[in-house]
């Protein structure tokens, strides 16, 4: 198989570094985020086809401004800086960046003074977003100004010669209306085929895990019934077959039917060495009228790292450890910019170093959520599996109010499945990013049949959201909430009431606990 074709995005702590990856990625070439002191000798190792300089918060003219090595721009590969990355250009080769006289923000039109290159196909005027306080005032030698707003003569810039770009503004937003085109000129310029693909990927992935575990070594998987750990075991099993050991803790919080599954896939369909451990039991006794969330989580955690532990130690000594971190969790823990920071995965941990392990695999370090997904459906995963909605560590323990008892987790589970089904039915699960029930503390007169009755209340949680950190109610159809409503007081034991909840997060969150 050939080289993967690369485009290196140099960070300057921007916040759109990581949007730049995705637009770079959506044109099917791949891409990777190092931090702004990359030296120019390691991103040669890595062979790019063309390097793109983020933006950043800083002030080029500062005295401990982010510079790369001046050695990025005689690489020999086709340079685009973007905002700072653009100023920076400018400044190190021999321009000159001053302060605005008026700071530009937002969406604003820039008129394009030369099509030749970078801006090949834009509009004469297009609606690009900027958010800037200073600006170039004169290009470096070998550079020319190719687009301007009313407020900034130079908002764009070219050295045909040398393929070194800037832009002021940020093409990979989605308020930049012709942004692709710009980041998709870029790729061409540098000679990208976009023949990127999640098969491609798996090939490389699974021939790394080869070459680093070599023809004996083993591996240890914490497997959390979830899409990136599921991913995950998929692709090491592909590598290393049944070298790949898997613990797959049953805490007692799963929903319905999902550690059937888990158990199914990961001895039929990738049949690694699957140990799972129904550890309910100590669980249960752990958090016995134990009602403070923040506690329940604590335990939870403790209890499943122990639980693990265990198991791992009747293993015997593994060579690796293997976790399924996703680069945005890479890219936010700052490891992508070089900060010695290591996350521990909500799911597993600190697992790896109570265990001991200094060997760390992590085969989707490089992919965003959408990407595992469709690296899940190219190794063969099941739909329903990889397309599964985000789903607690603690399960449904917090989705029980106050005390947890096997009895009100069932009460919760039941329900949940009933409301999975239901809008799935409706075909409302592509539409609504995650949904589930909560059993309120709260109990309630009501009559059934000529009986009064004291039961549960179910409490409907739906959210429509991009990023999980804010989210609307998703407006179920009442008919739909009609139907859901009554199949859970009629089907599930000890509920006699269904409310729905329609708060926003902020100042809900999603969960309630
Ligand atoms: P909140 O409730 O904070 O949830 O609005 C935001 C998203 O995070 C999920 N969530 C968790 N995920 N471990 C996880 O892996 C956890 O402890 C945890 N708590 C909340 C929640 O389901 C939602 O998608």
């Amino acid at each position: 198989m050939s080289e993967t074709q690369k485009i290196v995005i140099l960070d300057f702590g921007g916040q759109y570094t990581q949007l730049i990856a995705r637009r770079v990625r959506e044109c099917k070439v791949y891409s990777e985020v190092l931090p702004y002191h990359a030296s120019a000798e390691q991103i040669r190792a890595i062979h790019p086809l063309g390097v793109i300089l983020s933006g950043g918060p800083a002030s080029v003219l500062a005295e401990d401004a982010p510079q790369c090595d001046p050695a990025v721009y005689t690489l020999g590969v086709p340079v685009l800086g973007i905002c700072y990355g653009m100023q920076l250009t400018a400044h190190l080769l021999g321009g000159k960046v001053e302060a605005a006289k008026q700071r530009e923000y937002g969406r604003i039109a820039v008129t394009m003074d030369d099509k030749a290159t970078i801006l090949k196909d834009m509009s004469d005027t297009s609606s690009n977003w900027m958010s800037h306080t200073y600006q170039v005032k004169v290009c470096p030698e070998g550079f020319h100004p190719i687009a301007h707003t009313e407020n900034c003569p130079i908002a764009a810039m070219a050295d045909d010669a040398r393929h070194i770009y800037g832009v002021q503004f940020h093409p990979e937003v989605t308020h930049s209306d012709e942004g692709r085109t710009i980041i998709s000129n870029f790729l061409h310029i540098c000679g990208c085929a976009g023949d990127w693909t999640m098969a491609a990927y798996a090939q490389t992935a699974i021939a790394r895990i080869r070459e680093t575990v070599g023809e004996q070594g083993t591996v240890l998987l914490a497997l959390s019934g979830g899409v990136d750990s599921s991913v995950a075991a998929a692709l090491i099993y592909k590598a290393i077959g049944d070298r790949l050991t898997c613990v797959y803790v049953d805490h007692g919080f799963m929903r319905q039917g999902e550690s059937e599954q888990v158990t199914e896939v990961f001895s039929k369909l990738f049949p690694v060495r699957f140990i799972p451990v129904d550890a309910s039991k100590e669980f249960f006794a752990d958090l016995e009228g134990v009602t403070d969330p923040e506690q329940k989580r604590k335990i939870i955690g403790r209890d499943f790292i122990r639980v693990f532990k265990r198991e791992a130690e009747k293993l015997g000594k593994l060579d690796y450890f293997a976790q399924g971190t996703i680069y945005p969790d890479v890219i936010e823990s700052g490891q992508a910019t070089g900060a010695a920071v290591i996350k521990s995965h909500h799911n597993v941990g600190g697992l790896p170093k109570e265990l001991g392990f200094t060997e760390l695999i992590e085969p989707l370090r490089m992919l965003f959520k959408d990407e595992v997904r469709a690296l899940g459906e190219t190794l063969g995963l099941p739909h329903d599996l990889v397309w599964r909605q985000p789903f607690p560590g603690p399960g449904l323990a917090i989705r029980v109010m106050g005390a947890v008892d096997p009895e009100k987790v069932a009460i919760v589970r039941a329900s949940d499945a009933i409301l999975r089904e239901e809008i799935k039915r409706a075909g409302l699960d592509g539409d609504i990013h995650q949904y589930f029930t909560v059993l309120t503390g709260v109990r309630s007169v009501g009559v059934m049949g000529d009986e009064r009755t004291y039961d549960y209340t179910v409490a409907l949680r739906a959210v429509t959201t991009d990023d999980f950190m804010t989210a609307d109610w998703a407006r179920i159809p009442y008919d739909v909430v009609r139907i859901i409503s009554a199949r859970i007081v009629n089907e599930v034991k000890h509920v006699n009431r269904v409310v729905l909840d329609v708060t926003t997060k902020p100042p809900a969150s999603i969960e309630w606990e």
